[in-house]
């Protein structure tokens, strides 16, 4: 019986490796998705000395098949969790690939100011010193705790907290795979004891803009990867399968050479969106710095990475196909 003077938390459940089973803790391979909440939390019954917790599964699948479906459902449960006042905050289970994708479409939509916590693990939970209880059990501490408020949408893993905008998947198997790419962690979590750092920078949740209110669907948007010897094909082929918006995850300060160049070019005058970000996994894209962003219509990422920049561009073109209007979002989220 959860002691009834704790926080009461809403656990949503959406899949991933935590939630995953190997056929034998020494093998690779694994199924994600495998294992219910409930089977989660049995083996970290820690928690219940920390919150009273409720449980809903929401999506049971490998976050590489996350899609903006699921996304819809998931940020109308999490409003619906945060929006009864008995609940002092929501943690969501994900699998780690698109965890950064999702936090940031949550940090942009959900409105309120009670913790956020999105939590995954790199290993399976029947893996060899699997990463996920300790993980599930720092991100219920987070959640359950007052000070986790105001801070956004947040990703919990390896002990660390990290801000939705900030967080990127850098490692393709190692624990401690997530990295704040440019402003820094969020804070710690030891064994549930919190160690916040700063604020986030930018708007986010309960003053962001962005609402779903009768969104059923997002517009499309496409990412093209620029590499050397690139030439216009990719453009052209997103723009003709329908693309509203494209995000180049362009080479360097975001750029592409001159046949990409020139497609993109062509997209945004015939009222495609066009956003330049970059590969490379840091850094700014300015305007007007090796391209003309003014001349052309385009749009600069500033620090966002490509799968960000496209959930923020699929947002913003709910509510303007504008390039000025949409570069002032960039800077604003
Ligand atoms: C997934 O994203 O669902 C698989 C990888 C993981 O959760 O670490």
């Amino acid at each position: 019986m959860a002691d009834p003077t704790l926080p009461r938390l809403r656990l949503l459940a959406t899949g991933g490796t935590i939630a995953g089973a190997q056929t034998s803790p020494a093998q690779r391979g694994y199924r994600a998705a495998a294992f219910s909440m409930e089977a989660l939390l049995a083996a970290v019954p820690q928690v219940a000395a920390l919150a009273q917790l409720e449980v809903e599964q929401v999506a049971a699948l490998g976050s590489q098949d996350m899609d903006e479906a699921t996304w819809l459902k998931l940020a109308a449960r999490t409003q619906a969790a945060l929006d009864d006042d008995g609940i002092a905050g929501a943690v969501i289970t994900h699998g780690t690939d698109t965890m950064e994708e999702t936090a940031f479409f949550l940090n942009l939509t959900v409105r309120s100011e009670k913790p956020v916590v999105l939590v995954g693990a790199m290993r399976p939970a029947t893996a060899i010193s699997a990463d996920g209880p300790m993980n599930l059990y720092n991100a219920i501490a987070v959640a359950a705790q007052p000070a986790g408020r105001g801070r956004g949408v947040l990703v919990v893993a390896n002990d660390e907290i990290h801000f939705a905008r900030e967080v990127a998947k850098t490692n393709t198997t190692q624990v401690g795979t997530f990295r704040a790419t440019h402003r820094g962690l969020a804070g710690l979590v030891n064994a549930g004891r919190l160690h916040l750092y700063g604020p986030p920078v930018r708007r986010h949740t309960w003053h962001s803009e962005f609402g779903l209110a009768g969104v059923t669907a997002l517009p499309r948007v496409e990412i093209v990867y620029a590499y050397a010897g690139m030439g216009r094909d990719l453009v052209d082929a997103a723009v003709r399968a329908g693309a509203r918006g494209l995000v180049i995850a362009g080479v360097g300060d975001g750029n592409v050479g001159a046949a990409a160049l020139a497609a993109c070019a062509e997209a945004a005058k015939a009222g495609v969106a066009v956003v330049r970000a970059s590969r490379t996994g840091g850094g700014v894209v300015e305007r007007n710095i090796e391209i003309d962003d003014d001349a052309l219509g385009f749009v600069a990422a500033d620090e966002l990475n490509p799968a960000k920049a496209r959930v923020l561009l699929q947002l913003g073109l709910t509510r303007t196909r504008e390039p000025r209007a949409l570069q002032e979002l960039f800077f604003t989220y």
